[in-house]
């Protein structure tokens, strides 16, 4: 497939756009850095301008792209991680400015120029728990995409609005619009850097749902929403099977969850963010388990 990509200059986009690199596709990478791996092409834009979307969405991927003489190709699939990943790093207000229209305008080109895939980045935050002021409970555990979705915070509210505006926009093209409602994404390097602090203080993941999804899988889940057509408007949980901390669930649920509805019984360290919905629906295998990592 020809793919544009934004936001793979980031955390969890290089490792994406890697795997779908590794599988054939071709990638155009839309960021406001470049990201310097083989294989890849840059282009410089800022989602907020949809001038510069326009662009890019009807663009060349590179030079090769002339030699045919046929004009410039579609893009097959749009992949839309670009945003400010969370609070705390520009203004609340600009954050939800750069978030919400900044997905507007790439749907919105993605649309208009015959792109019939586009998969993007909501987060496990809509869920109203992360970046909560203080402890807030979920409804029901484990938390699936049924859960309401109503966050305090700006970053939250626009991956809402996101979900809003991407609905819409499969209402009017029957286009298929698949959303992710990513954990926090770990990369390898980061288990040793990371886990251990979470074994002797588990309360670290409780913003968490004491889940997280490996950078690596979560780019097999993107590639598996590649391949699944036909569903139309979905949004997908996506996290690792098992939780990220060494205590048996019976204690997560007596020490952080009491009082709050529990609607399966999980084993000992199934995770409490259900992937059940990706695993059906689009076939999510997730692979990369923290305990054989830190074993190894
Ligand atoms: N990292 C996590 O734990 C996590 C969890 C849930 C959801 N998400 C979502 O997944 C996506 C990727 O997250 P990440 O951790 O890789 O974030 P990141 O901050 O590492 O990467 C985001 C990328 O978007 C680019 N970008 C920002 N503003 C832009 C603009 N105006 N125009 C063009 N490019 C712009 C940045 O340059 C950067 O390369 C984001 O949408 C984020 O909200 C991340």
């Amino acid at each position: 497939m020809r793919i544009l990509f934004t936001g793979g200059s980031g955390k969890a986009g290089k490792y994406a756009i890697s795997h779908l690199i590794s599988k054939g596709h071709r990638v155009l990478n839309v960021d406001q850095i470049p990201l310097n791996i083989d294989g890849v092409d840059n282009r410089i834009a800022d989602i907020t301008d949809a001038g510069q979307i326009y662009d890019a969405m009807t663009s060349y991927a590179g030079f090769d792209e002339l030699e045919p003489g046929s004009g410039m190709p579609k893009f097959d699939a749009v992949v839309h991680f670009a945003a400010i990943a969370r609070i705390l790093i520009t203004s609340d207000n600009e954050c939800y400015r750069v978030n919400t229209m900044g997905t507007y305008n790439v749907i919105d080109a993605a649309i208009r120029n015959g792109v019939r895939k586009v998969i993007f980045a909501s987060s496990e935050t809509a869920y109203g728990i992360c970046f909560a002021d203080g402890e807030r409970k979920p409804d029901y555990i484990p938390i699936d995409e049924d859960h309401p979705t109503i966050p305090e915070d700006s970053y939250a509210m626009s991956k809402v609005v996101n979900e809003v505006t991407a609905r819409s926009f499969q209402q009017r093209s029957g286009i298929d619009i698949y959303g992710l409602r990513i954990n926090q994404v770990i990369e390898p390097h980061e288990y040793e850097e990371m886990f251990p602090a979470f074994m002797s203080n588990p309360s670290l993941r409780r913003r968490n749902f004491f889940a997280y999804i490996d950078a690596r899988d979560l780019a097999q889940m993107v590639e598996k929403c590649l391949e699944t057509d036909g569903l139309g408007y979905e949004v997908f949980n996506v996290s690792n099977d098992n939780t990220s901390v060494s205590i048996p669930n019976t204690e997560i649920i007596s020490q952080f969850y009491q009082g709050v509805e529990v609607r399966k019984n999980l084993s000992d360290n199934e995770t409490f963010f259900s992937n059940a919905k990706a695993k059906s629906m689009v076939g999510f295998m997730p692979q990369h388990d923290w305990r054989t990592h830190l074993k190894a």
